[in-house]
């Protein structure tokens, strides 16, 4: 007879891994060693993605031939382009990352092989495309041409170039740049395990990374940014004259309703969520430049009033959505955004789980009915 379950799998170490690490009671996390708030600020994604696919970080040389690699690998293939129309028409926009990942798959000349290096060269396209993805999505549901990619810029600064239509400013292109490296891993979170669950039965790098986004959509996890937003945009359009001040009834009622409130409450950490430190910082310098800081204000008085009922931080989800809110990121592309920058962890855990491979394959406990009889169809 198996043990208990450990109900959500709280607390259970699923697997080994040096990608990164997480100090929940100090409120830490580390990527190959090196703390996030170093990271956050002066570290670019592209370095960041080398360091969690290759294993570590770039000289000059090493990030100039990977930048090369995802300039050259972020055209979406044949299959993908000719479907995009009738994706983006039919399906919303996690649902259409899933699919065109899916889809990109057929025209990677790597698809067939779980091989090192030709999952090396597979994580480094998959990386690159999926911001392009993203844009290309929006651009076709809003019935345009894709804005074509500019290989001097960045992949953030390409991105808002290839989403907005116009080239973003630097600090906007480095504060997108710093929410990449923010969320691009975070240990044994929900759509990581997926995929590392999907690559150890030796699937190919392609289904683990469909497996990953069909996770992160809900929002207990990656979705939670969209429903930030939600919320927030809901408080507003009925607060009256001062939806700051309405932010703590409501809240409030939502709580004593026994609602979760989107943004807040952690499994793993007990303190502030070290990446939402940076993106509050950032979220209030987008708000005091946009002209608006009203839904900066809204969320510190929500992050207050959480705090005050329940003791609880808000984690990685609540400040990115004000952050794409002010970088003019259409608010259903917030979790998309999420997988532009997961994707380069969730490609690193394939070739971790690959490089040391064992079938995941748990125990549950049994409760239901034992020892019945069969009764005949015609009998019942
Ligand atoms: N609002 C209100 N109460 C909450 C919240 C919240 N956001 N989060 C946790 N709680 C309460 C629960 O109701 C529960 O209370 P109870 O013991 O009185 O029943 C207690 O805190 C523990 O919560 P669980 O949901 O059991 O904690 P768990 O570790 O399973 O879940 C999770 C963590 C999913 C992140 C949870 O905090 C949550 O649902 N938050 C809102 C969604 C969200 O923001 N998700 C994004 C997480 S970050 C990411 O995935 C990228």
């Amino acid at each position: 007879m198996a043990d208990k379950p450990s109900k959500g799998l709280a607390d259970v170490v699923a697997a080994s891994t040096a990608l990164s690490d997480i100090d929940g009671q100090a409120g830490r996390l580390f990527y190959r060693g090196y703390d996030i708030h170093q990271l956050a600020g002066s570290s670019t994604f592209e370095e960041i993605a080398y360091l969690l696919q290759r294993g570590s970080a770039p000289g000059l040389g090493e990030l100039n031939g990977y930048r090369a690699e995802l300039v050259a690998g972020r055209t979406p293939g044949a299959l993908v382009t000719s479907t995009l129309p009738q994706i983006a028409a039919s399906q919303g926009p996690m649902e259409a990352m899933r699919s065109l990942v899916s889809l990109a798959s057929a025209d990677d000349p790597d698809e067939s092989s779980n091989a090192a290096p030709a999952n090396e060269r597979k994580a480094a396209r998959l990386t690159a495309q999926q911001p392009i993805l993203v844009a290309a999505y929006h651009a076709a549901r809003e019935g345009r041409e894709s804005v074509p990619a500019d290989p001097s810029l960045s992949l953030a600064a390409n991105f808002l170039l290839q989403l907005r239509g116009t080239p973003p400013s630097a600090r906007d292109a480095e504060i997108l740049d710093t929410c990449l490296v923010l969320h691009a891993d975070h240990t044994m979170n929900a759509s990581t395990f997926a995929a590392r669950v999907c690559a150890a039965t030796l699937s190919d790098m392609h289904s683990a990374v469909v497996a990953a986004l069909g996770t992160l959509k809900g929002p207990l996890h990656g979705g939670a940014n969209e429903q930030v937003m939600r919320g927030l945009e809901a408080i507003r359009s009925t607060g009256g004259s001062d939806p700051v001040a309405a932010v703590g009834p409501v809240t409030r009622d939502r709580l004593g309703a026994g609602e979760k409130i989107m943004g807040f409450g952690h499994r793993v950490y007990k303190t502030e969520d070290p990446r939402a430190t940076h993106l509050r910082q950032m979220s209030g310098e987008l708000a005091a430049s946009s002209g608006d800081d009203t839904y900066y204000r809204m969320s510190r008085q929500m992050e207050e009033t959480v705090f005050a009922e329940k003791g609880l931080y808000p984690n990685v989800d609540f400040y990115a959505a004000t952050v794409y809110h002010y970088l003019g990121i259409p608010t259903d592309l917030f979790t998309p955004v999420f997988s532009v920058s997961r994707m380069a962890g969730w490609t690193a855990h394939v070739m971790e789980q690959h490089a040391d491979n064992r079938l995941i394959r748990p125990d549950s406990e049994y409760i239901g009915d034992r020892d019945l009889t069969w009764v005949a169809l015609s009998e019942r």
